[in-house]
């Protein structure tokens, strides 16, 4: 595995929080059966309709920004989904058509995800994974992912076996190396599906340069890449200057995976990491390209 100080190494200066890129096969993981047996399940994933609601209003207000602030009244309740597009039938009506083709283009789904806790109990380096049932989904960050989002729940079929514990347990591990004395971790998992057609990029981190909002992330676990370009995963530094430097970058390929710190480690360690990943767009026009990683949050509980 690729770590901090090898990267200190590169940039010339010390990266004191941790990161580690590897893949499946550093957990001992068996890499083709492991995606053998997840790959399909990213067919069904249901649609992220709280993205294209960010979109649209972002839109709307850029284009009447007279009425930006009436648009904004609706924003938290229709990402939410308890209002519909009705609210916004007013200004829809009122884009002329090439305006009009591009609210459309951005109405399109380019993401789709689903979601599933656990906590995992150390005792004696033994682990224990449990999978606990959350009902919405709040990252702890300074922009509109503050407000609840409900994800679907993921299967059980998929989530409750032998291969996705034994992932958790080594994810847990990894913190348990930087923290011996930890006795349990939360780790929330998202399968998400980047979707990006001929005119429409997919992108899986719409917000820029982002921290989630936990402790530690597995920022992707690639599953597949299909018909793409793209996808640079990149890992940044914030300094002194309040600048984000790029200190890593990397195009994951299937079984490949990015670990770091991600929230109050500045604290910690003394370095402040961000990420990003970089839009996909697809090498045929004709299809559609596809990106589907699982993405992990980890939070220390006791
Ligand atoms: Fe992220």
């Amino acid at each position: 595995m690729i770590t901090e100080k090898d990267i200190s190494k590169t940039v010339g200066r010390t990266i004191k929080s941790p990161i580690r890129v590897g893949g499946l096969r550093d957990f001992k993981i068996n890499q083709v059966s492991f995606l053998d047996f997840f790959k399909p399940f990213f067919e069904s994933l249901e649609d992220d309709h709280y993205l294209v609601r960010g979109k649209q209003i972002v839109f709307l207000k850029t284009i009447f920004s007279e009425d930006a602030e009436s648009i904004e009244k609706f924003h938290k309740s229709y990402f939410e989904g308890t209002v519909s597009t009705d609210v916004l039938t007013r200004w829809i009506e009122r884009l002329n058509s090439d305006q009009k083709q591009k609210f459309d283009q951005l109405s399109m789904i380019t993401r789709q995800r689903s979601i599933a806790s656990f906590e995992v109990e150390i005792w004696d380096d033994t682990f224990f994974v449990e999978r606990i049932l959350h009902k919405g989904f709040e990252q702890d960050v300074d922009d509109f992912r503050v407000w609840k989002r409900v994800f679907t729940q993921a299967p059980s079929q998929l989530v409750e076996n032998d291969l996705f514990f034994e992932l958790l347990k080594k994810m847990a591990g990894l913190v348990k190396e930087i923290h011996p004395d930890i006795r349990k971790i939360q780790i929330t998992s998202h399968f998400m599906r980047t979707i990006s057609r001929e005119t429409i990029k997919g992108e899986n981190a719409p917000e820029g340069i982002h921290e989630d909002g936990a402790q530690y992330i597995m920022s992707a676990l690639v599953i597949n890449r299909q018909n793409i370009e793209g996808a640079e995963s990149q890992i940044y530094e914030k300094t002194n200057s309040a600048d984000k430097e790029l200190v890593y970058k990397k195009i994951l390929d299937p079984g490949e995976f990015i670990f770091q710190a991600d929230t109050g480690e500045e604290f910690t360690f003394g370095n402040d990491l961000w990420h990003y990943v970089t839009p996909i767009a697809p090498i045929d026009v004709l299809k559609p390209g596809i990106r589907d990683i699982i993405g992990f949050d980890m939070d220390i509980l006791e």
